[in-house]
């Protein structure tokens, strides 16, 4: 008796975590505190290509994204990001090994698009990116001349995200920018401008 019962909460747990892969991911909240002191963690910023291909806890995941674009003040919505006269022209996927997600910050979570493994296809460097745990693509608006501001300020939050908590990133311009603008099914106006990959140093 207690065997079938072990297999039935084994297979509901496992039927439960196969679900979840396929389909939105709700976010845990990220930690807004600790980590490495500003100062050391600029110190220690810098771009990394050697990845271990272990894959990133949803906790690790959700502080990455609200580093890039999260709401960072109760009660309105703003940013951990300035952006020109707050129009807040930037949308955030994240490509991880379940798949191809948009970030719903508001909701702080990741709506899936498709369950793809698209990372080592984001771009060129594809023996650095099947390694990676995550990428990050930044897609903005066309014909915002200050749109660049928004990937750059978002990449950067990364960047020091990433070296407080002992993690590499690079940022990679050399990516499959039009694909990337297909697979991800962006809304008519919105251009992919960077990628940026992240994961466990090796
Ligand atoms: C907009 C931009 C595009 C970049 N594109 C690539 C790239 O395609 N591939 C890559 O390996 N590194 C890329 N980098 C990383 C730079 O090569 C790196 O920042 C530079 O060499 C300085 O090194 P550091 O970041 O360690 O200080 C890019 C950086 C930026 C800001």
């Amino acid at each position: 008796m207690k065997k079938i019962l072990l297999g039935f909460i084994l297979s509901v747990i496992l039927i439960g975590s196969s679900f979840a892969a396929e389909g939105d991911i709700k976010l845990p909240e990220p930690q807004k505190t600790g980590g490495k002191p500003l100062m050391e963690a600029l110190s220690l910023r810098s771009s990394h290509r050697e990845f271990s291909g272990k894959e990133f806890d949803p906790q690790t995941i959700s502080n990455v994204l609200w580093s890039a674009f999260g709401i960072n003040r109760d009660g309105v919505k703003k940013r951990t990001i300035p952006t020109a006269k707050n129009e807040q022209n930037l949308s955030v996927y994240a490509l991880l090994p379940s798949g191809m997600y948009f970030y719903n910050s508001e909701a702080n979570k990741l709506e899936i698009i498709s369950s793809e493994d698209y990372r080592a296809d984001a771009g060129k460097q594809t023996d650095m990116l099947e390694k990676t745990a995550m990428i990050l693509v930044y897609a903005e608006k066309l014909g915002d001349s200050y749109s660049k501001f928004n990937t750059g300020a978002a990449a950067q939050n990364v960047g020091l995200y990433a070296a407080s908590a002992d993690l590499g990133n690079v940022v990679i311009g050399y990516a499959n920018i039009k694909e990337l603008g297909e697979v991800l099914k962006l809304p008519k106006g919105m251009q992919v401008q960077v990628i940026q990959a992240l994961g466990y140093k090796n």
